[in-house]
């Protein structure tokens, strides 16, 4: 009996190893493919990328670009992009490298580059900024000029029936939207508290207030002149309700660089959400002339970077809005 049971039970064990033998092949089995599977993120598709890729590669190749200009492409471009050009451009390799290049700006860029001596990266600022076009050329009506980051300058406007619908009172008589208006009112409250007088000399404007502004600007001084300090309808970001002119005096100089206000502001501006709109180093770019007065509400998360880069609203948008 006892014997007996012995052999049943080794019976048992050689099925038990059998069936054990059937599991651990067939798991290796699916691991084994599991693992093909995976690869397949990089192997399999970079095989059919190949196949793309030799398809670009040969375009490219016809097209005149050089072995070392198609492996930096390549690098840089995805197949879909790169199935976008047509011609030959002599410093695609070099925009390619630039974080923001599009290819829908390659044209420009190239015509930008044959006429200055600009970095790429500043060949693609400049024409993803427009500013490779003159002021006031292409404007565009924004789509949503609710957006609280919304750009607006010489190429983007408002559309001139826009108002904003949260505009509340700021400073003594003047109006921002609501968000903005409770931070400049904070920072007037706060300057005062440091021993220094700040005004809200100008906040929100209509496109009515706007329009007799600069006709009366364009008047005495001609459109040219004008245009250095002042928006023309619809282009004004005082039309937005989120920029404010700040006043130690009732008067809205350049001197105003030199007074504790704007010693105060340069420190604490971005703590309320402000930037400084119109630099002295970025007219170029602004389109508009030094103005030390003129603050945009952008909220303090982005003030504070704008500060910390140096950089235009127009920089911003194109380097974390993907302006172009
Ligand atoms: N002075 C600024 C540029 C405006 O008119 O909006
Ligand atoms: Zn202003």
């Amino acid at each position: 009996m006892k014997k007996r049971n012995v052999k049943v039970h080794f019976g048992n064990l050689i099925l038990v190893i059998f069936v054990i033998g059937i599991f651990a092949y067939g798991g290796f089995y699916v691991y084994k493919n599991f693992l093909s599977d995976e690869e397949n993120v990089g192997s399999n598709p970079v095989e059919s990328n190949n196949k793309v890729d030799s398809k670009v590669n040969k375009k490219l190749k016809e097209l005149g670009y050089s072995n070392s200009d198609i492996e930096i492409i390549e690098k840089n471009l995805s197949s879909d992009v790169i199935d976008k050009i047509e011609e030959k451009y002599d410093d695609l390799a070099s925009f390619s490298s630039v974080k923001y290049f599009h290819i829908e700006n390659i044209e420009r860029y190239q015509t930008l580059s044959d006429s200055s001596s600009y970095e790429p990266e500043e060949v693609v600022m400049r024409v993803n900024t427009q500013i490779d076009r003159d002021f006031y050329t292409d404007v565009k009506i924004v789509e949503d000029p609710d957006d609280p980051f919304v750009l607006v300058n010489k190429y983007f406007e408002v559309p001139q029936d826009y108002e904003p619908s949260d505009l509340v009172s700021v400073g003594n008589g003047q109006k921002m939207r609501s968000e903005a208006a409770e931070h400049v009112n904070k920072l007037l409250k706060d300057i005062n508290a440091d021993g220094l007088y700040l005004q809200a000399q100008s906040g929100f404007r209509s496109i009515d207030l706007q329009t007799r502004l600069y006709n009366n600007y364009v008047s005495r001084d001609g459109v040219a002149e004008a245009d250095t300090y002042s928006a023309r309808p619809g282009s004004s970001e005082h039309h937005t309700g989120l920029a404010i002119d700040l006043s130690h005096d009732g008067t809205l100089e350049e001197t105003f660089e030199n007074t504790k206000q704007f010693e105060w502001l340069e420190k604490n501006a971005h703590k309320y959400g402000l930037i400084l709109r119109y630099p002295k180093d970025k007219v170029y770019m602004t389109g508009y002339m030094y103005e030390p007065w003129h603050y945009r509400y952008v909220g303090v998360e982005v003030a504070t970077l704008i500060k910390n880069e140096g950089i235009t609203y127009e920089e911003y948008c194109v380097k974390y809005r993907g302006l172009y």
